[in-house]
């Protein structure tokens, strides 16, 4: 069997976390009178925590001491953990089952590529801990997307070449580290947003078994 490395990022990929990410960078937003929508909130997505505040902090043209800057982002995964506190399976999005279990009749080595610290206990609460053969997260990285650190990471722990490689990103700073990183990129959702990928799906529901088989035959 033709082996490939399948690279999914997690939020807004795999589980419908990337609005609580949202409402709880708005909320951060608000009370320092900085104003923060959804169009802004593309911006951050992928994007690490401490670089998501630095990008707030220089829209609101505000300057913080170190000890502020560390207690805000502290709040904000407080108030991120409260939303995914009672996360569980519900929460996976539309079809990732199907596809993670075609993948792995198929014996294709599966990883995830996430930015976030948060990753393993997510993971853990919506069951699929031990899908993945590697692990790379915000725990694991020192740059950020659209850096391609994340998935050359996960690529060298599925040992899979970079070229052999597809990532499924819902992110452009994630297109673009896939693209960085000499993979095939695939984005899931907005094709305006995500213009850069290779291929643009709206969800997995939209992505035929026969796009999973042709990649792995390639
Ligand atoms: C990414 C999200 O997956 O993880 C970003 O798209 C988030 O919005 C980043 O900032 C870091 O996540 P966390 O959970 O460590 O704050
Ligand atoms: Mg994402």
């Amino acid at each position: 069997m033709n082996k490939k490395g399948f690279i999914f990022d997690l939020d807004g990929v795999i589980v419908d976390t990337a609005r609580y990410h949202f409402l709880a960078w708005r909320k951060l937003a608000e009370t320092l009178g900085i104003s923060f929508n959804e169009k802004d909130n593309e911006q951050l997505k992928g994007v690490s925590r401490v670089r998501s505040l630095e990008k707030i902090l220089s829209w609101g043209n505000v300057n913080l001491t170190r000890d502020r800057f560390d207690e805000l982002l502290e709040r904000k995964n407080q108030d991120y953990l409260g939303y995914i506190a009672d996360m569980n399976e519900d929460e996976i999005l539309p079809d990732v089952p199907r596809v993670l279990s075609y993948l792995k009749q198929n014996e294709q080595p599966i990883a995830l590529g996430s930015a976030s610290k948060n990753a393993r206990v997510i993971l853990e609460e919506v069951g699929l801990l031990n899908v993945f053969d590697a692990i790379v997260d915000g725990t694991n990285v020192t740059k950020a997307k659209p850096n391609p650190e994340v998935f050359l990471i996960a690529a060298e722990k599925l040992r899979v070449a970079p070229e052999k490689c597809i990532v499924f990103e819902d992110a452009l700073a994630g297109i673009q580290a896939a693209n960085n990183a000499g993979m095939t990129s695939v984005g899931i959702g907005n094709p305006t947003i995500l213009r850069e990928a290779m291929y643009v799906f709206k969800d997995f529901t939209e992505i035929p078994t026969e796009f999973f088989s042709k990649l792995i035959s390639e």
